[in-house]
């Protein structure tokens, strides 16, 4: 009779008789009398124990097994104190489906050769937390805004211009003409808010950004929302209800891979419950004189540091709205009360994590939007797509984008944001 195979975890839970594993071997030693395999799957380790005078004919092959050899073993599950986790099999039969060259991944590997081997880094323990973790954050955020009565809605990465300034575009020879790599969904997301109402999309953005920073990928996952009829504080509450939202989630399936990574959840338990704190650009301005003795000049856009500055007070991510009007992307629109800042906010996280999400009105007043175009030297010929729908039933509206990334970052306790994603673009990065 064949043995079906089981995952790892399965088995355990089994917990006793006989199992039919797979996998790939993640430590092995043996003696003349023994071999030692901690097998791996995707689901957890396990020891499984091969003696040699039940494997006499195979035995030099199982002699020489190396890390990262994919095996299948059938045997008896029994718990055993000793065992890494707690239960070993006692291997009857083995079959040898791939050997393994020597694994080019030891312990003490830098930062720059692990990043040349991220295809075979992600089989890593730590790698593997963080996949499983990103997916389940992919997951939540898909699940929130389809609970919401969210449409899912994709715009073309090929675009003719751009929408954010400062990160610079990506430009491409596309047939001979100049075209860029898209920053953002928005543009387009504007048009469609008057056929869905409530869209989002995540999708990849891409940022042609000098940056080399903690936070800064060239290519992103851009989780991106927007709603017909919201004002700044709607939109505000959709971004800390997701965010609430994803942190429920991970909390609830990936405690296991919380302490692989020894992140102390304690630091994310207080945005489960308490209010995300929302303070003006004003505000964060007096905030940086009084209790951090940092002088900004009004504005001035907020840099990292001060960002981090201003979180140090916080334990929850914070809003901070109504930035100065002149430093902000030409969608955003002038608040009627205080005319010279701006209907927006960033989102920033705790623990030196920055901003994790840039929200806003948008302006459906054509000509401000085109005044706020010439002044940044746009053409206003390539925006004639955003411009033509207010001409037909214009509506108030509003939305934001997440950086994914940043949010696996920060949930993680990460350093880098590198490691937030299998195959990192940076400025120096983008092999393989
Ligand atoms: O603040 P940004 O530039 O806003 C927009 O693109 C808007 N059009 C979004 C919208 O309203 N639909 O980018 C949004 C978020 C930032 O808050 C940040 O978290 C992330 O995208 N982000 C990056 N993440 C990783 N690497 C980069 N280079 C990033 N640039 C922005
Ligand atoms: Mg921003």
């Amino acid at each position: 009779m064949k043995q079906k195979f089981i995952s790892i975890e399965q088995a355990m839970k089994k917990g006793k008789g006989r199992v039919a594993v797979r996998g790939w071997i993640y430590r092995e030693r043996g003696s003349n009398k023994m071999k030692f395999i901690v097998l791996r799957d995707s689901t957890n380790i396990i020891q499984c124990v091969l003696e040699k005078e039940k494997f006499e004919k195979q035995w030099e092959e199982i002699d020489k097994l190396q890390v990262e050899s994919s095996v299948e073993i059938y045997g008896e599950i029994k718990k055993d104190k000793r065992a890494p986790t707690g239960y070993e099999i006692g291997g009857s039969k083995i079959n040898i489906i791939g050997e393994a060259d020597e694994f080019p991944i030891q312990k003490d590997l830098n930062e720059e050769l692990l990043g040349d081997r991220r295809h075979l880094w992600l089989r890593s323990q730590k790698m593997s937390a963080i996949l499983k973790i990103r997916s389940t954050v992919f997951g939540a955020l898909h699940g929130y805004f389809r609970s919401k009565g969210f449409y899912e809605f994709q715009s073309p990465a090929i675009i003719p211009g751009g929408a954010e300034e400062g990160p610079t575009l990506f430009e491409i020879n596309y047939f001979g003409k100049k075209m860029y790599l898209t920053q953002t969904w928005q543009l387009y997301a504007e048009a469609a808010i008057y056929a869905l109402e409530k869209v989002y999309c995540i999708a990849p953005s891409f940022r042609a950004e000098k940056s080399k920073t903690s936070r800064h990928l060239t290519e992103y996952w851009h989780t991106e929302m927007e709603v017909a009829w919201a004002n700044l504080d709607d939109i505000m509450n959709y971004a800390e209800e997701m965010t609430r939202y994803v942190l429920t989630k991970v909390l609830e399936k990936n405690k296991k891979e919380l302490e692989i990574l020894e992140r102390d959840i304690k630091k994310l338990q207080p945005s489960l419950n308490k209010k995300f704190p929302r303070i003006t650009y004003d505000k964060a301005l007096e905030i940086l004189k009084k209790e951090r003795g940092i002088k900004i000049k009004w504005g001035k856009d907020l840099r990292t540091v001060e960002e981090e500055k201003i979180m140090e007070l916080y334990d929850t991510p914070v809003f901070v709205t109504h930035y100065p009007k002149e430093a902000m992307a030409f969608y955003k629109p002038r608040d009627k009360k205080n005319p010279k800042t701006a209907r927006c906010f960033d989102m920033l996280a705790p623990e030196a994590n920055g901003e994790l999400v840039g929200g806003s009105e948008r302006d459906i007043n054509p000509e401000e939007l085109k005044k706020s175009l010439k002044a940044k030297g746009e053409k206003l010929e390539d925006y004639s797509y955003y411009f033509d729908p207010l001409k037909y039933g214009a509506v108030p509206h509003g939305g934001y984008g997440l950086g994914t990334e940043r949010l696996i970052k920060w949930i993680c306790g990460l350093e880098s944001i590198k490691d937030a994603i299998p195959f990192p673009r940076t400025v120096s990065r983008m092999k393989p």
